[in-house]
């Protein structure tokens, strides 16, 4: 494993800008996860990273050594694409061997076997083996994939919204498997997705990238309690941030054109509050429910108790506690 840093990279697609100016630097053994929406650039910036695209401007270093130059297989890097691809004649087995069996790395068979064994008992593959890829469900050709790369140890793996095909809850048990195996490798990774909640499990580090433009880079706690602006505000938290006219409330700083309140900055009551709001809609997802209001033609969402017993045509009143701040620009502005 290594420390891999991008540096000022920017790569366009004839007219298309899919990166600007992209520098970031994942630690030896760390967790980055780029998120954002389709189009962002995620896939771009790990192309770049392996070499399977070259940047028009900026470079990469992998343990300290520039590689812009260096072909894919010179970069020891090991990827796993967005839309996995296993070869289907071939065994469980095979599939994750393959890498192994490079002319050029000549492990010897019992080193193979070995590996391959305890990457298929970490992902809960091992008693599929000697199945053809093509017997397989959905998830476990997903883990074959993931496995296919972590046979190998390369200075980086590069993921691609490994997880992206998966129902939620498998989804859910390898964003698990996969934090614990990377803590245990000690892996570094980048990883890329669009899922927020993948992106705040699993990684030591999130970068919010957007328009191809890295927008902030910190911890998930870092970037859910301190965007830098609306957008990254917008990206971490459900229900989405509710961004509301700051005319509608009184009280904030000077600046301030937009209040942006989670379920946390809000406090519904019978009455007594900033703001006067009606029930919409009450969705009930179980344990919690959302609560759709309008206040002043606004549609706000948050989170509510069922117990509450709310429902649609009530009159409630909402207090804001510590929301966030934003100025007409969507720029975060200090409370
Ligand atoms: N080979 C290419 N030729 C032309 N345009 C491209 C090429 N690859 C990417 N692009 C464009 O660059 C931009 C970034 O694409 P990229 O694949 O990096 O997005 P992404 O964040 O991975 O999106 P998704 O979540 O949909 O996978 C997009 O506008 C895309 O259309
Ligand atoms: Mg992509």
């Amino acid at each position: 494993m290594a420390e891999v840093e991008i540096n000022a990279v920017s790569k366009a697609f004839g007219k298309t800008q899919a990166l600007s100016d992209l520098s970031l630097t994942i630690g030896n053994g760390e967790f980055v996860a780029l998120l954002g929406p389709t189009g962002a650039g995620k896939t771009t910036a790990l192309r770049l990273v392996a070499g399977l695209e070259q940047p028009d401007k900026g470079s990469i270093r992998i343990d300290g050594r520039d590689v812009t130059g260096d072909a894919p297989a010179d970069r020891d890097v090991a990827f796993v694409f967005q839309q996995y691809s296993l070869y289907p004649h071939l065994t469980v087995f095979e599939n994750m061997a393959f890498a192994l069996r490079a002319p050029t790395r000549r492990v010897p068979e019992a080193d193979i076997r070995a590996k391959v064994q305890e990457i298929a008992r970490l992902l809960h593959i091992e008693t599929k083996l000697d199945n053809k890829a093509t017997q397989l469900s959905g998830g476990q050709m997903q883990r074959v994939a993931i496995g296919r790369a972590l046979v190998r140890s390369p200075s980086i793996y590069l993921m691609d919204e490994p997880l992206s095909s998966l129902d939620a809850k498998l989804r859910g048990e390898l964003r698990l498997e996969l934090k614990r195996i990377q803590v245990d490798l000690g892996a570094t990774i980048l990883y890329v997705t669009h899922d927020q909640t993948e992106a705040m499990t699993m990684a030591s580090r999130i970068g919010v990238i957007e328009g191809g433009r890295l927008m902030q880079i910190g911890t998930p706690r870092e970037i859910y309690e301190n965007p830098v602006n609306a957008h990254v505000a917008a990206r971490l938290g459900q229900p989405v941030i509710n961004l509301l006219p700051a005319a509608l409330f009184g009280g904030a700083p000077a600046g301030v054109e937009t209040v942006g309140a989670r379920t946390e900055h809000l406090t519904i009551a019978r009455s007594g509050g900033d703001v006067s709001a009606t029930v919409k809609r009450v969705e009930h997802l179980g344990d919690q429910s959302h609560l759709h209001l309008d206040v002043a033609g606004r549609p706000v969402v948050t989170l509510a108790d069922p117990e509450a017993g709310f429902g649609a045509g009530d009159v409630v009143s909402l207090r804001l506690n510590k929301p966030l701040f934003f100025d007409a620009r969507g720029w975060r502005v200090a409370a």
